[in-house]
């Protein structure tokens, strides 16, 4: 299996990112962390911790990390995720301790205790927390195997005309981490707005019947309503655990090799993951994009992990 690290800000998507983690064989999760993102570091932890109890989550340790972005100031997203950043289910109260190191000192004391080139960080939320860590701990870099992470996106916006979230929430700890030279995987919005949870896919989740199950039900109702009403979608994209997903299994996704910078300065642009389509690509690229989906194979392997992951 692939051992990874899910560095998240639950999170509606963020959840069903750590349930295809824990419920899919070819995965190892080696840690939880958190970061500031959707909500505050104290309710997307909350919620981490959570999630990590519904689907019966042991031996993994899950911590906070930082609870603001370096430079800018904090932007949650309640119109997406609600107050809670986790709103629709009810959650339970966590049976997971937190564990008592701060997030960057586990994603670096983790990585450093693994072989070279076998761990993977996948980030689905601000990079304040990777950023801070390939600073702390500059040997990161080139031990970690890639980072896959979901952010960004080379032809649409969701937070600005151009620029995703994840990104502009942190543009400078983006910047850090898109120019450290380890493999990066940006899975963007050019790729999970094909990963939207239609009727037909909502109903396959709803016929697996457990309770985890159900509570992916529950995320999703409240998902659908507010992608509909804050940006027009008729079926929420699912954003998060296609980064999840392309570790499993890269072939659930075509990916391209170029250049991706991070616009820091522009006043129209700010958080803009700008791609570099010319070719050829430079030999020393490290970066590749997203670019279609395999919807039903993607999916699959969503309900798969729930049907693994069984009643709890
Ligand atoms: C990203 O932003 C967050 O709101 C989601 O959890 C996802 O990681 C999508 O732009
Ligand atoms: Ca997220």
């Amino acid at each position: 299996p692939r051992k990874i690290i899910l560095d998240c800000d639950p999170g509606h998507d963020d959840a069903v990112a750590l349930l295809l983690a824990h419920g899919n064989p070819n995965i190892e999760l080696l840690a939880v962390t958190t970061v500031v993102g959707n909500q505050t570091l104290e309710k997307v932890t909350r919620n981490a911790l959570a999630v990590g109890t519904i689907a019966g989550i042991t031996g993994v340790p899950f911590a906070a990390g930082c609870g603001r972005p370096l430079v800018r100031t904090i932007e949650t997203a309640p119109d997406i995720h609600g107050d809670s950043g986790m709103d629709g289910p009810t959650l339970p109260e966590s049976t997971i301790e937190l564990d008592t190191r701060h997030a960057v000192d586990l994603i670096v004391e983790t990585i450093m205790a693994h072989e070279p080139g076998t761990v993977t960080l996948v980030p689905t939320a601000g990079l304040t927390n990777i950023a801070m860590a390939a600073r702390k701990e500059p040997r990161i870099v080139e031990r970690v195997k890639e980072v896959v992470l979901m952010g960004g996106g080379y032809h649409v916006g969701n937070w600005s005309a151009v620029s995703e979230f994840n990104i502009i929430i942190d543009p400078e700890a983006a910047h850090i981490v898109f120019n450290e030279k380890w493999p990066v995987v940006m899975v963007g919005l050019d790729l999970t707005h094909q990963a939207l949870a239609t009727p037909e896919v909502v109903a396959k989740i709803e016929a697996v019947g457990t309770k985890p199950a159900k509570f992916v039900m529950e995320l999703m109702e409240f998902f659908t309503k507010t992608y509909k009403d804050a940006q027009g979608f008729d079926y929420p994209p699912v954003h998060d655990p296609c980064a999840v997903a392309y570790v499993i299994d890269p072939t659930v996704m075509t990916t391209r090799k170029v250049p991706v910078n991070i616009e820091l300065t522009g006043t129209l642009t700010l958080g803009m993951t700008v791609a570099d389509f010319r070719a050829p690509a430079p030999a020393d690229c490290h970066t590749s994009v997203a670019v279609t989906l395999d919807h039903g194979k993607f999916w699959n392997l969503v309900t798969d992990a729930l049907v693994r992951i069984g009643e709890v």
